[in-house]
């Protein structure tokens, strides 16, 4: 009989103590191991097999890549064109972002048989969403389980082409000692729900809650075991709902999906730019239009800041949707090169719509943004503002500045102001406006009006 022993798991990265540590050293994150239990594995003595076959590496291949569509755009897009058969995609994001409502919505627009596994909610919450949502149930067989065993044996016996399994923090595997949602119970359901997926060529998607910090439980052991990672995320407030690809063996990790979440579930954001632009009314100072590539598609954007005097030594820096060390940067690069003294003022920064931003090229309109507020002079409201900052106050080059261009243009703002050196890569005719600036101060004077 295997023996069991109590070990510690590092709830980040999966690596295994028999001790209790207050640091992982692997990951360095503190407090994130846990007392589970662990079969020891007998050694097997290796024995070498003699009868392995190679294959000769040439260009035929058999096996055409099938891509079942859930027949939203904004979904597919992200996992690459659809789901591949036979892979396993992890769907993470904190409760109450609309995950279930995401896989329920996508079940019922797939032209395949699909099983839906919940383990949190019973058949009649399911049945009331659906019947909200008035989605279409006839192809939905849904499966109140949590026991893996007999979850897979019903994979086995109604062979869909689409399994949910919602979540899996709820799902254990009977023959281990540990609790439902433990790492051990995670990382084995997965590994057994992965070999089920690659063997009867189905695709499953696994939902996963995101922990208090942002993470989801068990979440470089599960990125290692399944094929995609996809992240639905969005703030309290907003109604908008991202989703993102962090890891995609088969597709670019790059691209989003933009939803609207209302009452009838979440609806498809084609036009992200327009809804990003929608609440801008009045003239504000602190506003800055910029524009940014996500994925393959530019969306403009409004970059808000507020700059108040700080009555204390230490000023607040505070960020939503924009890295705050990043802040911290541009602030020093605009009181050293641009004379702007912001160290005793306390800075505030959102992109507003509740996107976050970690693209480099709207550097140039978060300055702007700050300058504008900090100077009470108004932002050009029919500009729109690119290029990232240098430490040494100089306007660098950006990608895709035609596709950004066609953006503004599109939604009609009048001016653009870009990176000099990116001027060179501008092959298009345009109507719009297009002014070079080189350096932060020249680029300022194109932005605020006096
Ligand atoms: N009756 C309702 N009317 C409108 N919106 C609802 C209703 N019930 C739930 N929602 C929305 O759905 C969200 C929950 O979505 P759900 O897919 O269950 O999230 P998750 O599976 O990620 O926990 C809620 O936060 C709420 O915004
Ligand atoms: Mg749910
Ligand atoms: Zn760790």
């Amino acid at each position: 009989m295997a023996k069991l022993r109590t070990k510690y798991i590092c709830s980040e990265c999966g690596y295994e103590t028999i001790k209790w540590l207050g640091k992982c050293p692997t990951c360095d994150n503190w407090n994130t191991f846990t007392e589970e239990l662990v079969e020891d594995k007998k050694r097997e003595v290796k024995k070498y097999i003699t009868n392995t076959e190679t294959f000769k590496l040439s260009y035929n291949s058999n096996e055409k890549e099938v891509r079942l569509k859930t027949n939203i755009e904004e979904f597919d897009r992200v996992l690459g064109g659809g789901l591949i058969s036979g892979s396993v995609i992890l769907l993470g994001g904190d409760p109450g972002i609309g995950k279930s409502t995401l896989v329920l919505q996508a079940a019922s627009k797939i032209n395949a048989p699909v099983l839906y596994v919940t383990g949190e909610e019973s058949l009649n919450q399911i049945s009331g969403r659906a019947k909200r949502l008035k989605v279409n149930p006839d192809s939905i067989s849904v499966l109140p389980e949590t026991n893996l065993d007999y979850i897979l044996s019903a994979i086995e016996k109604e062979d869909p082409k689409f399994v949910i399994i919602d979540s899996i923090q709820t799902i254990y595997k009977p023959d281990l000692q540990n609790a439902a949602g433990t790492i051990t119970q995670i990382r084995e359901s997965t590994s057994e729900l992965m070999k089920l997926a690659k063997t009867k060529g189905c695709s499953i998607i696994v939902v996963g809650h995101v922990t208090k910090d942002g993470m989801i439980a068990g979440p470089k052991v599960l990125e290692h075991i399944v094929d995609t990672v996809l992240q639905f995320e969005g703030e309290k407030n907003h109604s908008y709902r991202i989703l993102r690809s962090q890891k995609n063996r088969f597709g670019s990790t790059n691209e989003i999906g933009i939803f609207d979440m209302n009452e009838s579930g979440l609806e498809e954001v084609k036009n992200p730019s327009e809804i990003f632009l929608s609440s801008r009314e009045t003239e504000v100072t602190g506003s800055v239009i910029t524009c940014s590539i996500e994925g393959s598609r530019p969306i403009l954007l409004e970059v808000q800041a507020l700059v108040t005097p700080s009555a204390y030594g230490n000023p607040q820096r505070v960020t939503t949707g924009f890295d705050i060390r990043r802040l911290s940067i541009l602030l020093a690069v605009l009181e050293k090169r641009a004379g702007f003294r912001l160290s005793n003022q306390n800075v505030f920064l959102n992109i507003a719509g509740g996107i976050k931003i970690d693209e480099p090229a709207i550097d140039l309109a978060v300055c702007a943004a700050v300058a504008s507020n900090f100077k009470d002079k108004f932002a050009d409201s029919k500009a729109v503002v690119l290029g990232e900052v240098g430490l040494g106050g100089e306007v660098r080059s950006i990608s895709n500045i035609e596709k950004r261009i066609q953006e503004a243009e599109k939604l009609g703002f009048e001016k653009i102001i870009v990176p000099t050196s990116s001027l060179k890569s501008i092959k298009s005719k345009n109507k719009i406006k297009i002014i070079g600036s080189s350096d932060i101060s020249s680029a300022l004077n194109h932005i605020l009006k006096n």
